[in-house]
């Protein structure tokens, strides 16, 4: 179980379920986690593979490359996703995992052709998983409308049903609070797939909570953290108003619109996600 939480974590439908996310490396992050004390990994790296081939418009277009996780940058800080490093991430997964537990990681299809095979070295892979964005986004011969998820487990599980396709069609989100930012409901399938009430749901690269937001609504506690103080800032708030029954802030029909922070920019509203158009 973890830490302070273990307790409160409760099976019982009638109680809210906790969550905490911290700021911080991913690594750090999860060797602060005791073994097997979560119950599902849902998770959506930062890779930097990606990024680099995509200077679109050099710059003109997403923003300098250059400028990545600085104020005023375009691109999100990155994970330094070198084989050796995502080794290190898949095996501290593993170890935080309970057994007989399922876990998903994203990947562009840069990262997957670079990285993607290192999850069989750790987990037993499942599938692959398609995200179909539904709308068209950014990129260069084919324009991207898809990203890859790889299903994989440690030990034994079914999954909640029996009759999911390896597609999820869900529209992506093309104005975001937060440039990176996934549609709840593409998180919502898999955690309904793979978790029960009372299940711990990690993810170590939260953004604005997507994850998060997708746990709480199954009945799940969440774990996570972030090495961007605005996504966490924005991710505790988003998360607050769920856990308190009310609305999303970043989703849907209460929506806010922002205004962009120092670390983002100063204009007004929300941020056309060209990170996210572009993977
Ligand atoms: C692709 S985004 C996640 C988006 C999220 N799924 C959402 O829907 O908002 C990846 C996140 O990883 C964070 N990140 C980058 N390097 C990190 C690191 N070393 N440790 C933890 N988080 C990191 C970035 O700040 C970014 O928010």
């Amino acid at each position: 179980m973890i830490g302070p939480m273990a307790a409160a974590v409760s099976t019982e439908a009638n109680e809210a379920p906790l969550w905490r996310i911290d700021h911080g490396d991913c690594l750090a992050f999860l060797q602060s986690l005791p073994a097997a004390s979560v119950d599902l990994v849902v998770t959506d790296p930062a890779y930097s593979g990606m990024n680099r081939h995509l200077m679109l418009g050099r710059g003109r277009i997403v923003g300098r490359y250059s400028d990545a996780g600085r104020p005023g940058g375009r691109w999100f800080q990155e994970f330094q996703d070198d084989p050796e490093t995502f080794r290190a991430l898949l095996r501290e997964l593993h170890r935080v995992l309970r057994d007989d537990r399922h876990v998903y990681v994203m990947f562009d299809s840069y990262s997957l052709l670079s990285l993607g095979h290192l999850v069989r070295e750790v987990f037993d892979v499942k599938n692959l998983l398609v995200w179909d964005k539904a709308l068209l986004g950014m990129g260069h011969y084919y324009r991207r409308r898809h990203e890859l998820i790889v299903f994989a487990s440690k030990g034994k599980r079914p999954l909640s049903r029996r009759d999911l396709p390896d597609i999820v069609r869900v529209p992506r989100i093309t104005t975001a609070a937060y440039a990176t930012q996934k549609p709840v409901a593409l998180f919502e399938t898999l955690v309904r797939a793979s978790a029960e009430p009372g299940f711990v749901v990690c993810d170590p690269f939260v953004g604005s909570g997507s994850t998060a937001v997708a746990a709480l609504r199954a009945g799940c506690g969440f774990r996570g953290c972030d090495a961007s103080e605005e996504a966490v800032a924005l991710a505790r708030e988003r998360v607050a108003s769920i856990a308190g029954g009310g609305p999303d802030p970043l989703e849907g029909p209460y929506r806010v619109k922002r205004r962009r922070t120092a670390e983002t920019n100063s204009s007004t509203s929300g941020v056309p996600s060209a990170a996210a158009d572009a993977r």
